[in-house]
């Protein structure tokens, strides 16, 4: 069976469904200068950075702020979220995932995080499943956000394997291109309708074994 080296996993969608607090804390933050974010605008949202996602919110609302009120914005969106996932624990992991990460821990896959997110580590330590990770890569440690593929390249560099070995598990579009981008195979979990880019769509993780990934993934041919 040839399983990749490395498979590099991003949090939010794939691991756990926090996009819905994402969306709910962004929905009241737009809320609050009279402006209504759809659901549409807030897939386009995933994988974006939070600076980057308020941008994008005003850029469609047609307002402009000051940098201290930006600020604000964004730490008031960042409170609201944290107060949605204080309660998140082992059984809020997604269906099949965490069984499938240990199965290629056990095979002696290695095991990273590729998340935008600067909570990722807690919401990590929330699930119980830290020990299952050699690296993590959140949203403090990288300077160009998804589809730029910085995020996915740092845990190939730091674990030593080349991108044509790793596999990539993303739920949003700007994750998938910055998977491509890294020159790794990458996994779209969610609607193949939704998820363009990706090399192969699981629709969740249910009973997916380390048997179902060797037979799917093959190394990209051109880096
Ligand atoms: C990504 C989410 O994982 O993290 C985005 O898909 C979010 O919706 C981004 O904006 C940044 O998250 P945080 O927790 O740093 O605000
Ligand atoms: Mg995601």
């Amino acid at each position: 069976m040839s399983l990749p080296q490395l498979c590099i996993f991003d949090l939010d969608g794939v691991i756990v469904d926090t996009a819905r607090f994402h969306y709910r804390a962004w929905k009241k933050t737009a809320g609050r200068f009279g402006y209504a974010l759809t659901p549409a605008q807030n897939e386009a949202l995933k994988g974006v950075s939070r600076r980057d996602s308020l941008a994008c919110i005003l850029k469609w609302a047609g307002i402009t702020l000051q940098k201290d009120e930006f600020d604000t914005y964004c730490d008031e969106k960042n409170e609201m979220y944290l107060h949605f996932i204080k309660d998140i624990s082992p059984e809020d992991a997604l269906d099949g995932v965490v069984p499938f990460i240990r199965q290629l821990k056990e095979k002696g896959v290695k095991i990273a995080l590729g998340s935008a997110s600067k909570n990722a580590r807690t919401i990590i330590e929330k699930l119980g499943i830290l020990p299952l990770f050699d690296y993590i890569v959140d949203g403090t440690m990288t300077t160009r956000g998804k589809p730029h593929p910085e995020v996915f390249l740092l845990s190939s560099n730091h674990l030593d394997t080349p991108p044509s070995s790793a596999v990539v598990f993303e739920d949003a579009v700007k994750g998938l291109q910055a998977a491509k981008k890294a020159g790794m195979f990458c996994i779209g979990i969610g609607k193949a309708s939704e998820l363009p880019f990706a090399d192969i769509v699981w629709p969740n993780f249910g009973d997916k074994t380390a048997e179902d990934l060797a037979r799917c993934w093959s190394k990209p041919l051109t880096v």
